[in-house]
């Protein structure tokens, strides 16, 4: 058995970009390649260890600190973490760089006006109608990434893609084993 190295691939970007779907995909494809990973992501979060926890700038920050130490404790263990989080905040985003196995930020990158088009949860028209306070990109700021190690656009790719790539560069990096050619 070889060691299997940990890693933080961390997805960020706006409500919508794409990153849940992408980070079920992935999940798959690890999984193909026998890659021990784990799924961190916003929603399902914040729906149990971060219940607690709203939207604004310090509650933001406290979620992502939270998964920060998950993150930490799977990703030096040899785990691989693909973690889905609008993690708006460079710095806080930097934070977990810091403290984690082999980070690598990730921007899913949709313009706004298409992930307002896509609406997928309806949240978008909400808050363009005022009904959700702290929305981001709305009524709440995103930082994009300044220099992310990877940057995807799934306005101009399909998920499956965007995926794709992904494992390409978790392979280059030597993060996971090559594809097994039949
Ligand atoms: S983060 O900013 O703290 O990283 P996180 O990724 O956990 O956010 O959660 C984002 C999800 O919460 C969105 O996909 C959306 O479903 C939901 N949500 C509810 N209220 C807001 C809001 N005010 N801003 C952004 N997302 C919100």
């Amino acid at each position: 058995m070889t060691d299997q190295q940990g890693f933080v691939l961390w997805m960020t970007g706006l409500s919508g970009a794409g990153k849940t779907t992408i980070a079920l995909i992935l999940m798959d494809e690890l999984a193909k390649r026998g890659v021990k990973a784990e799924r961190l992501d916003g929603d399902v979060v914040r729906e149990s260890l971060t219940r607690d926890l709203g939207f604004t700038a310090e509650d933001r920050a406290k979620n992502i600190e939270r998964v920060t130490f998950v993150a930490k404790l799977l990703s030096r263990n040899g785990i691989g973490c693909v973690c889905s989080f609008i993690s708006p905040y460079q710095s806080v985003r930097d934070g977990v760089r810091d403290n984690t196995t082999n980070f690598m930020e990730v921007f899913i990158d949709a313009p706004l006006e298409v992930v307002i088009d896509r609406d997928v949860k309806g949240l978008y028209k909400k808050a363009l109608n005022g009904e959700i306070p702290n929305f981001t990109g709305i009524s709440d700021p995103f930082e994009a990434p300044e220099n992310p190690d990877i940057h995807v656009r799934t306005d101009q790719q399909t998920p499956e893609e965007s995926a794709q790539y992904l494992m390409e560069v978790l392979e280059e990096k030597g993060f996971i084993p090559a594809a097994e050619t039949a």
